[in-house]
């Protein structure tokens, strides 16, 4: 169908449409990104501020419907500004190795199998590049193959890494192109059967760590606090974390706030960020904080580190024109410095959201916003939701019977 019959074929149905509108986003475009499009689903898009990253400022284009996210990045990352030297935050990438996996079942000698792969090595590595000769030739493509033995619930199978430089890009179409195209060679050299071939979002030859400083003066102008009481109050809310799984999560999540946003906006893939975020988080075999803490002599010192699959080109990087705007906006020349800046902003966004939660909790940054939706959902006419929403923070009392209350009132 056409997107018109299928909104018509939904109107038929006595669905209440959407509007059409896609926005800047083409139409043409949005129906070659997925199938049995009838409109677009829009985000807020904000832009988070004082981000210097390895000495250079960056704008960061955030898409979230969250409250807050945007202002406590944006306040995180200004207490860090000064930090290494004016430096900013500073962070350093992993070469942008990617791994494809392919499975082999039905294996009858692992030894004889696993010495002819290694035998071919070489020429296994020159098959997958004969599919991706583009990326070959700007010096990456297939690096290595790597043999691994895994046992399941169904006996033991091999499992085949194959090495994937994709410099720029995020890499799954170019891994899933090379591990199909090596599977039948597999297969010879082992005597299997390959079946599943497919990139691992477990990107952990990608990883991206980041680190900042904050000074206890800068922590003390900030809150208005002895520094000391909230230094302890950060590593006490970082042992929590380290501690327990249950808070661990949470803690994650505030990371990921930060980082799916920026992903969002430059139309990368955040599933694929998700998954190997808390992948790599639960390596050791319990589920751990992205983030570590420690006090230093000056103040606080924050890392995070975290395979980080993105790309500056491909994928929908090139034609959504907000994700072009986006990657423009922040100034990044490679996947390797986009990677960069997002490790930093879940960095900051988890320490705005630790610093808020050990000292007046996160409720009150909260309400302005949540008592400004309040007073729209109540049908706030523009001209008085900010009145409106100030007046209920300072009674402390946001609902919608009050907004309706206050509407009359101030109309
Ligand atoms: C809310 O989206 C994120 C937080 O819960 C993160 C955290 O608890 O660290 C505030």
């Amino acid at each position: 169908m056409s997107t018109e019959d299928r909104r018509k074929a939904l109107a038929s149905l006595g669905v209440e449409l959407p509007p059409q509108s896609f926005g800047s986003l083409p139409q043409n475009v949005a129906e070659r990104m997925v199938e049995n499009v009838i409109t677009i689903m829009e985000l807020p898009f904000g832009i988070a501020t004082n981000f210097r990253v390895n000495g250079t400022d960056r704008l960061v284009p955030m898409a979230i419907e969250e409250t807050s996210v945007v202002a406590a990045a944006s306040h995180a990352a200004k207490l860090t500004r000064e930090g290494f030297l004016g430096a900013g935050m500073k962070a350093k990438s992993d070469e942008p190795l990617m791994i494809g996996q392919i499975q082999i079942v039905g294996v009858k000698n692992f030894n004889d199998a696993e010495k002819r792969i290694n035998q071919h090595k070489k020429e296994l590595i020159e098959l997958a590049n004969s599919k991706d000769p583009k990326l070959a030739s700007l010096g990456g493509g297939a690096k290595d193959i790597e043999i691994r033995e895994v046992s399941g619930i169904r006996g033991r199978m091999l499992v085949v890494h194959v090495i994937v430089n994709v410099l720029d890009a995020m890499g799954a179409n170019a891994v899933n192109s090379m591990a199909e195209h090596i599977s039948g060679k597999l297969e010879d050299l082992s005597g299997g059967k390959a079946r599943l071939k497919i990139i691992t979002n477990l990107a952990d030859r990608r990883v991206v760590r980041a680190e900042m400083e904050v000074s206890a003066d800068e922590l003390a102008k900030d809150t208005g606090l002895d520094s000391k009481e909230v230094i302890e109050g950060l590593l006490d809310a970082y042992a929590f974390a380290e501690a327990d799984p249950y808070r661990a999560t949470t803690h994650n999540k505030g990371i990921m706030n930060g980082i799916d946003a920026v992903v969002i906006a430059t139309g990368n893939d955040f599933r694929a960020v998700e998954a190997g975020a808390h992948s790599y988080a639960a390596r050791s075999g319990k589920y751990k904080p992205l983030t570590h803490y420690e006090a230093t002599s000056k103040g606080i010192k924050g890392t995070i580190e975290l395979p980080l699959a993105v790309g500056s080109i491909g994928g929908i990087t090139a034609v959504h024109p907000k994700a072009k705007f986006s990657l423009k906006l922040m100034g990044v020349k490679s996947a390797k410095e986009l990677a960069e800046t997002i490790a930093c902003v879940g960095l900051a966004q988890n320490f705005a959201a630790m610093l808020a939660l050990s000292t007046e909790g996160i409720q009150r940054g909260h309400m302005s916003l949540h008592a400004r939706n309040i007073a729209m959902q109540s049908g706030a006419p523009d001209a008085l939701v900010e009145k409106i929403a100030k007046k209920m923070v300072e009674e402390r009392n946001i609902n919608q019977k009050r907004a309706e209350e206050l509407i009359k009132e101030l109309s």
